[in-house]
């Protein structure tokens, strides 16, 4: 069944969450206070030539000053759960040694005051912004990196493990491996296809050590989990050529980080693939048992599927991967792979709209993962939103894409799958990463004058669903 045709009506579990999400970098601002020293980002959004507009997030969208006032808009819209992030620098300065109290006091008051308004919260540890004095001695490529982060774990489940239930690991660890270190479009905008994938075995390692970390300290009752952005890779044809391109890159978009996380092994294509590069050397005995922890939960983040071919038999046409421009793959080992344009109707990030895709992909791992709950962690889409003469924002686009995709959501639960939860990317508009503040993912609107907050009428709209249960027609 298409899914513009949804079931009418669209209804949902009584215990899902209806939460959206956001990250550290991307909202908070206030980089000097407190005792936050600067992360990966702040050191590259600062480069010239790094960011669209050479914008930072120094101010962001002063969520730190402002954190009150954006719950208070939450509950007030009807959400149910908040998924954010904790930037390791304000809480571990070097990225190692004690914790700066006040860094973990702000996240504390920002818990509780999400309690408070019966928000439930959920943490993500890492999202991409490494303390500079981590990446000064060498970055995700070190596998010294790892053992910090578990440290760096095990102080914020310590503080924070008593009032917060739900807990991720690493966001998308395939961005922070290769647009950070293979295709350089984000931070630390390392070129260098070898130290991409030393950075993704240490990230599959962070994590083990991490979520071992936060079940040493934290109660027993509490959720950990990882979100990964797992790419729904499509072949151009049933060539057996575009057949094994697809196979090639399911493994090193994903398999690379749920093979380890999830089953314990890296893929054999992936090794094979990668081997005039690399003999993976830095693979330790032990190293894939302890990533393989036993998880409470699966975040999946989804946005729009890939296609590709094999580049010798390739049709002419645009090609894309919806990871920016650069002269550096960010697919080391892959460049005899076409990555495609899929066909359709596209968001702001001429990101093509296809709901089947998280169908598919929420049942791939119903059926890798059997009985493993899952979480949309992130999904939605960025518009070029504007407020009209009356100040309201009116963004029909983005309420027939969250339609779409919750549709698709709720047809998977039909289907078996287990989901608990959808985060809205993203709560408000925010800076995103290399695009700045051009691209607005937000259902609240976010005027970067006066950084003052309207909810477009996506987010009256999903505040409706959120306290209905179900889809408005
Ligand atoms: C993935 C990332 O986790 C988030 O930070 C980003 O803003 C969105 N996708 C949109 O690109």
């Amino acid at each position: 069944m298409p899914d513009s045709q949804p079931v009418t009506p669209v209804t949902f579990p009584p215990a899902f969450l209806w939460g959206a999400a956001t990250s550290a970098y991307q909202i908070e601002g206030a980089v000097r206070e407190d005792g936050r020293t600067p992360s990966i980002w702040d050191t590259f959004s600062h480069t010239p030539g790094k960011t669209a507009g050479g914008e930072t997030g120094d101010i962001a969208v002063d969520h730190y000053h402002r954190f009150r006032d954006d719950v208070a808009l939450m509950a007030d819209l009807g959400l149910t759960a908040y998924r954010f992030s904790i930037s390791w620098s304000r809480v571990q300065p070097t990225g190692r040694g004690p914790a700066v109290q006040r860094g973990l006091d702000f996240y504390r008051k920002l818990v509780d005051e999400l309690l408070a308004h019966g928000i439930k919260p959920a943490v993500t540890l890492y999202h991409w912004d490494l303390p500079q004095e981590l990446e000064d001695a060498g970055g995700w490529p070190e596998r010294d990196t790892a053992n910090r982060f578990a440290e760096y774990a095990q102080i914020v489940g310590e503080a924070l493990g008593d009032r917060v239930e739900q807990w991720i690991t690493l966001n998308e660890p395939w961005c922070s491996a290769f647009l950070g270190y293979a295709s350089g479009v984000h931070a630390p905008g390392r070129t260098e296809p070898v130290a991409a994938l030393r950075a993704a075995h240490h990230l599959n390692l962070a994590h083990g050590l991490g979520t071992k970390a936060l079940r040493s300290v934290m109660p027993a009752r509490n959720q950990v989990a990882v979100s990964l952005n797992s790419s729904v890779v499509r072949a151009a044809s049933d060539d057996p050529a575009d057949l094994a391109a697809r196979q090639r890159i399911d493994d090193l978009a994903n398999g690379i980080f749920h093979g380890p996380m999830l089953h314990g092994a890296y893929p054999q294509t992936l090794l094979t693939d990668t081997a005039p590069l690399t003999d993976w050397g830095f693979v330790q005995d032990g190293d894939l048992a302890l990533a393989k922890q036993p998880l409470d939960a699966l975040g999946l983040n989804y946005y729009t599927p890939t296609l590709v071919a094999s580049a010798a038999s390739a049709p002419a046409g645009p090609r894309a991967d919806g990871h920016g421009e650069s002269a550096h793959s960010p697919w080391p080992g892959a460049d005899d792979i076409a990555f495609l344009q899929t066909p359709g109707e596209r968001t702001e990030m001429g990101w093509t709209i296809d709901p089947s895709g998280l169908h598919e992909l929420i049942m791939r791992y119903t059926r890798e993962v059997p009985g493993l709950p899952i979480y949309i962690t992130e999904n939605g889409a960025a518009y070029d939103d504007k407020p009209d003469p009356d100040g309201k924002v009116h963004d029909p686009e983005r309420i027939a894409y969250l339609h779409g995709h919750l549709t698709a959501v709720r047809r998977a639960i039909e289907d078996g799958a287990d989901v608990r939860g959808y985060y809205l990317w993203s709560l408000m508009d925010n800076f995103e990463w290399s695009y700045g503040y051009g691209k607005r993912f937000g259902a609240v609107y976010v005027d970067y004058a006066t950084l003052q907050r309207t909810p477009k009428s996506s987010a009256l709209w999903y505040g409706q669903a959120a306290r209905a249960g179900a889809l408005p027609s």
